[in-house]
Order: structure tokens, then sequence, then C-alpha cells
């Protein structure tokens, strides 16, 4: 290609590098790592499942397809009032009747309703030569709200959208407090703790699991009796984690730094690797 040419599609690629990507749910990272958690431990009958529903081009690494739901978006505009709950203004608490709806007010339409209906597609999976639903598709499209539910601003205020429209500082950077919680403080972690980025810090979640937490985790993996999915436990926790965590001591405009990162880290990891625990509870239920 002539000098010319390259020219400015040098710029515009630096300049769409340089534009902060939109995103839902926990970033690429976040999802990557709920993911990569949860593959690891899946039964033998539900890795199998996994395999067989995975499209060939994903080479059986569920985590490289936990974003795709935030992928089509825009594609599948029905789908974008799936990620999230909005809960009424300070209250800090969750009731799935009074907030599983869209903005129009169709009950259901939220991120546990969105797992409970994709839950029920795959426990059809294998009982009919000729499939009712596109089950590689519940497969992710579940994979990534368990990730979400996780995410504490996931569940958060309406008027606010979940700290959508709250303008904050990320250190010198602007941002949004919900932005904030998808992304930033993972990224920061990941530059600071990390050398090897999203690898290591997997590994780090994965021997805490093992570990430090491993007293606590058959409670993360619980659910009521003849339940397969238990996404309004999850939405509880998050939306109290918000009001504790995400929203505490957070103004309009407020600067957020190394107080606040020391702090927030410990909630965001242990609600990843609570993430990852669940999603692969929830699979190892549906597959048996
Ligand atoms: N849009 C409205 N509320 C939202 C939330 N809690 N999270 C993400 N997007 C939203
Ligand atoms: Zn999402
Ligand atoms: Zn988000």
């Amino acid at each position: 290609m002539e000098a010319a040419a390259t020219l400015p599609l040098l710029l515009l690629l630096l300049l769409a590098a340089a534009l902060p990507a939109p995103s839902h749910g926990w970033g690429v990272d976040g999802h990557l790592m709920v993911c990569q958690i949860a593959q690891g431990r899946l039964s033998g009958a539900a890795a199998a499942a996994v395999r067989d529903l995975l499209p060939s081009y994903a080479g059986n690494n569920l985590s490289s397809l936990c974003s795709w739901a935030d992928d089509v978006k825009f594609r599948y505009p029905w789908s974008s009032p799936l990620h999230y709950i909005d809960t009424p203004d300070g209250l800090c608490n969750y009731s799935y009747d009074r907030d599983c709806k869209d903005e129009d007010g169709v009950k259901g339409r939220c991120v546990a309703g969105a797992i409970n209906n994709y839950t029920t597609q795959l426990l059809t999976y294998g009982r009919s030569s000729a499939p009712q639903y596109n089950l590689t598709q519940a497969l992710l499209f579940l994979s990534h709200f368990i990730g979400d539910i996780h995410q504490p601003l996931h569940v958060g205020f309406t008027s606010d959208r979940g700290g959508n429209t709250i303008d904050v500082h990320w250190y010198t950077r602007k941002t949004v407090l919900h932005h904030v919680w998808d992304a930033n403080i993972i990224q920061t972690a990941e530059d600071d703790f990390y050398g090897d980025g999203v690898a290591d810090y997997v590994d780090t979640l994965t021997k805490n699991i093992t570990g430090e937490w491993s007293e606590q985790v058959p409670s993360w993996e619980e659910c009521g009796k003849n339940q397969t999915a238990c996404p309004d436990i999850y939405a509880s926790e998050s939306i109290t984690a918000a009001c504790d965590w995400a929203y505490k001591g957070v103004d309009q405009d407020s600067t957020l730094e190394d107080a606040y990162f020391s702090t927030r880290l410990p909630v965001v990891n242990l609600r990843l690797a609570q993430g990852g625990v669940r999603l692969a509870a929830t699979l190892n239920r549906i597959f048996g």
C-alpha cells in the first residue's frame, strides 16, 4: 500500500484504539476469567456437552466465546435488557417479581430471567433429535449472564443505570462508575500484580478456590432442592455489594484511586471466583 494511503488508516486505527470500548458486564477479561474457572470444574458429562455445543472454531475453549453475548447486542436488540437488573433507588435489595422486567415493564426480561430461560432451554439437551432451541447460543448466553449477574453494578439503581451515569476519574482517566467495576479494577490489578496478564490472574483465583476459600465453596454452589439455577441469590448478593462497596463514598465526579482500588479489589476477586464456581455448578446440574 502507498504511504499516503497507509497514514490515514494508521491514524484511524490509533483513534479507534484510544476510544473506550463500550462494554456490558465484566469486560472481556472478567468474562474470560469466569468461564476459564468454570470450564476447569466441569463434570465429565458437562464437559462433553460443552465440547459438543461449542462451535468447532472455539477449539473446545468456552472462555474464547464468553463475551459473544456483548458482541451481538446490536444484531439482537431484544437481548440488551437481559444483561442487568435495575432495582429501586436506595433500597439495596432485590425481588424477582418487583425488579425483573425491562424498561417497558415486560416481566422476566432481566439477567435473572434470562439465566432461568437459558437453563430451561439447555435442560432439553439430548432429549430430541430435532432441537427446539439453538443450544449453542443458549450455552453462550448462560455463560455470559452468570458472569454479568455477579458484577455488583449489574444489579444497580434504576436512575443511575447501574452507575452508568455516574462520571468519575479512575486515577487520571475519565470514566463512569459502572466501567470501573466492569473493567478498570481488573485492568489495574493485571497491570500491578499479574505480569502475564489474565493467565496469572486466573491461576491466582483458582488457587484461592482450592485453598483459602475452599471451606466456603460448597455454600457458593448450593441451590435449592430441585432447582437447577439460582440467579435470585446472586442478584441479591450483587445489590448488597453494590451498596456496601461500589456506590459507597462515590459521588458525581469523584476521583477513585489507591484507597478505593485496594478495598474493592477483594470484592471483585470474590465475585469473579463465585461466578466461575457457580457457572460450573449450574452446567453440572444441567448436564448431570
Ligand atoms: N443499563 C441500565 N441499567 C444497567 C445496569 N445495571 N448495567 C448495565 N447496563 C444497564
Ligand atoms: Zn453483558
Ligand atoms: Zn457492565
